[in-house]
């Protein structure tokens, strides 16, 4: 509590940081683990198996069959959930962008895999940690078969865990203190795109919710001091099980009708003996600037505890709602993996583009978890969270066709409803806007041009005012924390982080675009709403709508240039001649498209 309050934003200070960017101790964005053995990942194309299902279909459940778990759909997940997905350059500046976004680009998340034997990977069951810049997978543990069998017992066949990490020193050194909540914004939309990229190849996840924070740095092997001598630390975060949907009911182990959300304890217990790989490599130059705010946070919302929980498997998932209206039009869809790669973070919007109510009351109801207090039956990817939707959404509509403009509030859990009722302003209206689906906890709280509000409250960014939409995610606060412990901080988090995720995606779907804001001012957030107490508290704001695109950038895509580069020096090596000084060898015409060898690489504008 006293580290929220400490990192606020006010009108009259911003939360603690340096204050300026320290650029010659940046950190790297790509972490890496060196003398560990390196997997390359088949780099696919977009038509390659396994192809990509329509976007669509990844929330109609049952419309996505099982993809075989080989590399290469291993190679889609990481591609779909964490891989770069271009390059941007502006004059001589070149800089990585990814499936998932990430708070000042900065990327804090570090993911890792717990898998038994794949042909194409290391012999037997490993730990690897995916190295996002080379698309591959490196060795960082290698796991006896009995100990692996004995981890997953319990799980669905094929199951295997991926895990999440955040290297807070890269965010801390553009946001100071107020970096912890960005390290777990950035969890959530991890989270976000690795469900998605699950559902993709017909694979469900959910989070093991009751591993206890030790347990997880021991499996991630983020508490090796000796690996991570003169590097930056890794806080552990969380890990989640994958597995084939079509594995789901009477497939399970010894008989199981349930997963479980934790992992045996003496199972993992003394990885110290597993057989190591690798040593961090160090990130910047100096030392990282010391916040002892951080430390007294990872302290305060670590998770000691385990909680043996089950959640019952008795079905394949929620079944086709017919009343649900998020259904787009068959003809032209994109694909799912168009969708994913195309996502980016609008810089400005154009203050013009409406969006039409239909597609609003779409991106409301995949947000929505359709409540069902059975986890499993949940829409996916609200079936990755075991627990109940704890974040609602006070929206700032702008330019919606058919809805006055004015503040909204979306109770994504109706159990909610008294309580943010009795948390906000009594004078508001409540009442539910005209072409309100069923059974979506729309209201409208207050008409009026919110255009200006929104941009002041976010940190005066103009991209709030100028969308068709922007909201706040009001989080339950303290009450959440009270029932559940200091760690379910975290957690509101992530919550936020996936919401922020699929909005992001619906966004590009609806032929618009998206930026999530993690720079706003929290109280005066509050004192719209009428917000007095920590019962409900803004994590998180986002905005939707028509982006403008910057024309001095210059988009590159993602890996052919390492490829072109690599290919290149060992031609110099070959000839014994002099590399080129540049960072890459293909060069730019004015097709806008790239030479490498004999091949010319189109590039988006
Ligand atoms: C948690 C979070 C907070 C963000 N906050 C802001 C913000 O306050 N202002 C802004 O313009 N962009 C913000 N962004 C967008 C990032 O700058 C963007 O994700 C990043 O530059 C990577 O670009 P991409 O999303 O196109 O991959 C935020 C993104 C995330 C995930």
């Amino acid at each position: 509590m006293r580290y929220h309050l400490e990192t606020k934003h006010h009108f009259s200070r911003f939360a603690r940081s340096l204050g300026y960017l320290d650029w010659a101790n940046q950190p790297d964005p790509f972490r890496r683990y060196q003398g560990a053995p390196l997997f390359a990942l088949p780099l696919l194309k977009p038509a390659d198996a396994p192809g990509s299902p329509l976007y669509e279909d990844l929330y109609r459940p049952g419309a996505i069959a099982s993809a075989p778990l080989t590399v290469r759909s291993l190679s889609r997940l990481f591609e779909y959930a964490l891989a770069i997905s271009a390059w941007k350059q502006a004059g001589e500046v070149r800089w990585a962008l990814r499936s998932n976004p990430s708070s000042g680009n900065l990327h804090p998340t570090e993911a890792y895999l717990l898998i038994d034997e794949v042909a194409g990977l290391s012999p037997g069951p490993a730990l690897y940690h995916y190295a996002a810049k080379e698309h591959a997978l490196e060795l960082r543990a290698q796991w006896p078969t009995e100990r692996f069998k004995r981890l997953l017992q319990g799980f669905p066949p094929e199951a295997f865990l991926i895990g999440f990490s955040s290297i807070i020193w890269r965010e801390s050194w553009k946001y100071g203190e107020r970096a912890f909540r960005y390290c777990q914004h950035d969890v959530g939309h991890a989270i976000g795109s690795a469900r998605i990229a699950a559902q993709t190849l017909g694979w469900r996840m959910l989070l093991l919710d009751g591993v206890a924070d030790d347990t997880l740095a021991a499996l991630l092997g983020v508490d090796r001091a000796q690996d991570f001598e003169a590097a930056e630390r890794e806080h552990p975060d969380c890990v989640a099980v994958i597995w084939p949907s079509n594995q789901a009911a009477g497939a399970l182990t010894d008989g199981a009708s349930g997963v479980p959300l934790f992992l045996a304890a003496d199972a993992v217990g003394d990885v110290t003996r597993h057989i190591w790989h690798g040593r961090a490599n160090r990130l910047s130059r100096g030392d990282p600037v010391q916040w002892e705010m951080l430390d007294q946070v990872v302290a305060a919302s670590w998770k000691s505890s385990t909680e043996q929980r089950v959640v019952e498997l008795n079905h394949e998932g929620p079944g086709a709602d017919p009343s649900n209206p998020a259904t787009r039009p068959v003809v032209g869809q994109p694909s799912a993996g168009q969708v994913i790669r195309q996502r980016r973070s609008a810089v400005a919007f154009d203050g013009t583009t409406p969006i039409s109510a239909a597609s609003f009351f779409t991106m409301l109801t995949r947000v929505m978890p359709a409540a069902e207090r059975d986890l499993l039956a949940r829409a996916m990817p609200w079936d990755v969270l075991p627990w109940e939707p704890a974040v609602h959404l006070a929206l700032f509509v702008h330019r919606v066709d058919g809805l006055v403009p004015g503040l909204y509030l979306l109770a994504r859990d109706p159990a909610k409803m008294a309580a943010l009722r009795s948390a906000t302003r009594p004078q508001f209206d409540w009442t539910s806007p005209p072409g309100c689906p069923d059974g979506l906890p729309l209201f409208l709280l207050q008409e009026g041009d919110a255009r200006a509000l929104a941009a002041e409250l976010s940190c005066r960014q103009a991209i709030a005012g100028d969308s068709a939409f922007s909201l706040g995610m009001l989080a339950e606060f303290e009450p959440s924390m009270r029932r559940h412990g200091p760690w379910f901080y975290r957690r509101l988090f992530w919550e936020t982080g996936l919401i922020g995720q699929v909005l992001y995606l619906e966004a590009e779907a609806a032929g618009v675009r998206a930026t999530g804001i993690g720079c706003f001012f929290d109280d005066p957030v509050h004192e719209v709403m009428g917000i007095s107490d920590a019962s409900f508290q803004s994590l998180y704001h986002f905005t939707t709508g028509g982006p403008v695109l910057d024309p001095r950038l210059t988009t590159l895509p993602p890996y052919v240039l390492d490829h072109c580069m690599a290919r290149s020096q060992a031609a110099h090596v070959r000839n014994n001649s002099k590399p080129s000084t540049m960072r890459w060898t293909g060069s730019f015409d004015i097709a806008h498209s790239v030479r490498c060898g004999g091949s010319k690489i189109p590039m988006a504008p």
